[in-house]
């Protein structure tokens, strides 16, 4: 087999066979088959897509090019969520504790980030003493012991995914549904557990603009999912502007701890909540209704906090953080940045905002670059929010001065209107 045979048969749109499409995955990990060649076939991709059955081919090829995670040793239901990427994404760490004080098991691997999306990892790494590199032996005893365990990829789970997803950051080959089905679904596969909740968000600040284009991706995930006998639902929600207040690793944290402790912004909530139920519900524990009640239970009975104080301790954290937040890494500075205009405030988007709180630190433009967890921005409005001249529309939390560019590039993402906006809910669509 050539590999520029294949080429040539997607820049036609033909159709690739499963040998084909194992031919590339298998060379490319090997080293056999050079970037530039499978860049040229991305391009190809994306421009003429691909198929379910190819989709499915190169998710089982991409699976089965590293370990596959087993979770056999760990009884009853195992659970996991993924999010395809936001700004001000903390959902893991809110959510997680809520759905394993209801009874779930949560063996979750999670990534970190890059450009203007955050990722979870980063933000645990944020508490003090926070390990996120368990033997696979710890991490299943954690879960047995107190349900809950969220540790960083391992090195050899879906290699082929970490070479095609650094390859199509720098190729312009990210946004194509049946790429980023393949790659999402891949690691959720080769994770292990039983139940798959995707949070696929739309968007300014996600790699889907529109919400058809979103349920088209979360349908085809679901299909892949169920074809492994996995039970597998969606929720696809907005990411125009960063959800909830806080931009930044530590500030998201405490965020995340001001939600289980009932104070969370509302946004943010309402998807710890319905997100949470869709994941019980998934795992038998009970109808949606029910199982919604059961996550605001988990809030208001103080357990979904006592499950992530238990969470820290297990991994080294220091778990004093739940209740002391200033042992979480502080800026040096906060200024105020008050709005210079009045009215509504139509637009704050989150890819802007997310590159705005990568330059102040927050998030890494390469792979190399080495975060600062204090920093970021908390928002005092939100959109919708109606807002005076002089009112505070942000706390910067920051280390080194700002400058005037930056200032101009925040005055300018903030945009205003005179009319009142109607509410949207924050999940638009729950797909089960
Ligand atoms: N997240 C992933 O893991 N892969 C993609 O292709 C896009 C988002």
């Amino acid at each position: 087999m050539h590999f520029v045979d294949i080429i040539e048969k997607k820049k036609r749109g033909e159709v690739l066979t499963d040998e084909e499409i194992r031919y590339w995955i298998s060379g490319y990990v090997k080293g056999s088959i050079p970037d530039y060649q499978v860049s040229s076939l991305l391009m190809a991709i994306v421009l003429n897509g691909m198929n379910e059955e190819e989709t499915f081919s190169l998710t089982k090829a991409m699976m089965e090019s590293g370990d596959i995670v087993d979770l056999s040793r760990i009884p009853g239901v195992k659970v996991d969520k993924h999010s395809t990427g936001g700004v001000g994404d903390k959902t893991t760490l809110s959510l997680m504790p809520m759905v394993a004080s209801c009874g779930v098991k949560v063996a979750k691997m999670s990534g970190r980030g890059l450009g203007h999306t955050g990722g979870t990892l980063d933000k645990l790494e944020s508490i003090p003493g926070f390990s996120v590199s368990l033997s696979e032996d710890r991490f299943v005893r954690q879960v047995n012991d107190i349900g809950i365990a969220i540790i960083g990829q391992t090195a050899n789970l879906v290699p082929a995914d970490k070479k095609i997803y650094a390859l199509r950051d720098v190729t312009g080959t990210i946004d194509s549904i049946p790429l980023i089905a393949s790659s999402i679904m891949s690691k959720k596969l080769a994770s292990g557990t039983d139940v798959i909740v995707l949070d696929v968000k739309y968007g300014d600040g996600a790699f889907m603009p529109t919400l058809e284009k979103a349920e088209e991706l979360s349908k085809e995930m679901i299909k892949i999912g169920r074809s492994y006998g996995k039970r597998v639902a969606a929720c696809v929600s907005g990411m125009d502007q960063p959800l909830g207040n806080a931009v930044g690793n530590a500030l998201e944290v405490k965020e995340a701890i001001d939600t289980l402790k009932g104070m969370g912004p509302k946004d943010f909530t309402d998807l710890c909540l319905t997100t949470g139920a869709v994941i019980l519900q998934q795992a038998g524990v009970a109808d949606l209704q029910q199982a919604y009640k059961m996550m605001a239970e988990s809030i208001s009975s103080g357990r979904a906090l006592a499950t992530l104080k238990q969470l820290i301790r297990a991994q080294g954290g220091d778990e004093r953080i739940v209740d002391d937040q200033s042992l979480l890494p502080q800026a040096s500075h906060i200024t105020k940045f008050r709005s210079g205009s009045a009215g509504y405030i139509q637009a704050l988007p989150a890819k802007a905002i997310g590159v705005l709180a990568m330059n102040l630190g927050a998030g890494r433009e390469t792979l190399d670059d080495i975060i600062d967890p204090s920093v970021g921005i908390v928002f005092n409005k939100k959109v919708g929010d109606k807002v005076e001249v002089g009112d505070v529309l942000a706390y910067i939390h920051h280390n080194n001065p700002l400058t005037s560019e930056w200032v101009q590039r925040f005055q300018q993402a903030v945009k205003f209107t005179d009319q009142p906006l109607p509410e949207t809910p924050v999940i638009e669509k729950v797909l089960i």
